[in-house]
């Protein structure tokens, strides 16, 4: 395989997670950056050995073929369709759009291109969801029945350099967090036809309490506590609570249930979260020993959709699966706001399992 350059745009808190992720993989190579503020651009090159370029000019350079979307999320669609418009294949970071109307001509656009379109999360590759996909299709569970999975916590705004965006349009616990439970869930049980939901904003506003923001009052513009319910076309049913608004809790982030037995999962943004087994009939968890490498972290879906590109075939991180999730997650809102049950009118197969057995840095094309 040939190594395809990358350009990323967006060097913020996340994007030093990519240069980490991306480095085990030879057929990606992160050679450029980009950032509306160049100044940060230039401090991130200067620290990870890249050319700091402004977004017009890494657009422009010829030799890069895929470039990383690492803008805020009322940015990403915009930055996608730049990205598509310049002949390169895009990857977001989640979600895929704010809405389903932004979300839309960046697939048409990249459909109508022949340009791949990739979106994380991609921790469903990590050893985590890989082992519970694995245990679930060999009948470890029997027929699936029904999932739990909730995000639970008081925000962000205690840590994260750039607090705001999280109470704003595009923010919030289900936007954010909710493409990690949401993809998981898609990927072991398929595709939902159907939700309902509450939502409230708890709270008018939010105090940041990072170091450069301290004290600082925070507007919400959005739902800060979602509860959902969520159908999917195999008939299993699903209970989705996404808040920044519970000092603490004693609830498992991820769980499915099944006619011959339970799976728990660890938080689906980790990539090595230990999976546990209850087999109907016994009081006794399991853990199951992973089937997959725990070695990869963010960035695989880079890669992934690298080996994609030059073997032609589908990537897993996809965007169609984004949109699903997107899908998903606007179908909620909207049930929440109207007080009515929301049919969802994408679909999406589940993405292929990764072959067992592979070393690190390796992956399957
Ligand atoms: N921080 C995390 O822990 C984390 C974890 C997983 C995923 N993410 C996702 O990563 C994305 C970025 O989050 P972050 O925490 O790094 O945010 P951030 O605010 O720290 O960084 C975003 C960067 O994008 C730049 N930017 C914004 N609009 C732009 C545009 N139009 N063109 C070029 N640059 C632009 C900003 O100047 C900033 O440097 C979000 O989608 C978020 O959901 C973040």
């Amino acid at each position: 395989m040939e190594t395809l350059k990358v350009g990323l745009i967006g060097t913020g808190d996340i994007a030093p997670a990519y240069i980490r992720g991306c480095a085990p993989f030879n057929v990606i190579d992160i050679v450029a950056c980009a950032d509306l503020l160049h100044d940060k651009a230039e401090a991130f090159a200067a620290a990870h050995g890249l050319k700091a370029l402004s977004v017009a000019d890494l657009l422009a350079r010829g030799d890069i073929d895929i470039v990383i979307n690492a803008t805020v999320p009322a940015a990403h669609a915009e930055v996608a369709l730049q990205i598509i418009n310049a002949g390169k294949h895009a990857y977001s970071e989640k979600p895929l759009a704010i809405d389903r109307a932004e979300a839309e001509p960046v697939m048409r656009a990249a459909v109508a291109a022949g340009l791949r379109l990739g979106c994380a999360p991609d921790a469903l590759l990590g050893g985590g969801n890989q082992t519970a996909r694995r245990a679930l299709d060999a009948g470890a569970i029997g027929l699936p029945v029904a999932g739990t999975a909730f995000f639970l916590s008081r925000g962000p705004e205690s840590w994260h350099p750039n607090p705001d965006i999280f109470y704003q349009r595009g923010g919030g616990p289900l936007l954010d967090m909710g493409p990690y439970f949401l993809t998981a869930l898609v990927h072991l049980l398929g595709p939902v036809a159907r939700v309902s939901a509450s939502a409230a904003i708890s709270f008018p506003e939010r105090i940041a309490a990072s170091e450069k923001h301290m004290g600082r009052a925070l507007p919400v513009e959005v739902n800060t506590h979602v509860a959902g319910t969520l159908e999917f076309a195999s008939g299993a049913i699903a209970s989705l609570i996404a808040s920044f608004d519970i000092s603490g809790h004693h609830l498992p982030p991820l769980e499915i249930h099944g006619s011959e037995g339970s799976l728990s999962l660890q938080k689906p943004n980790m990539f090595d979260g230990e999976v546990s087994l209850l087999q109907a009939g016994s009081r006794e968890w399991e853990t199951l020993p992973f089937s997959h490498t725990t070695n990869i972290g963010r960035g695989a879906g880079v890669a992934v959709m690298a080996y994609a590109i030059q073997s032609g075939r589908p990537h897993r991180a996809s965007g169609a699966l984004a949109y699903h999730v997107l899908d998903i997650m606007c179908a909620l809102e909207e049930s929440a706001a109207q007080g009515r049950h929301i049919s969802i009118q994408s679909t999406i197969e589940r993405p292929e399992p990764l072959p067992a057995g592979l070393a690190d840095g390796e992956l399957d094309w």
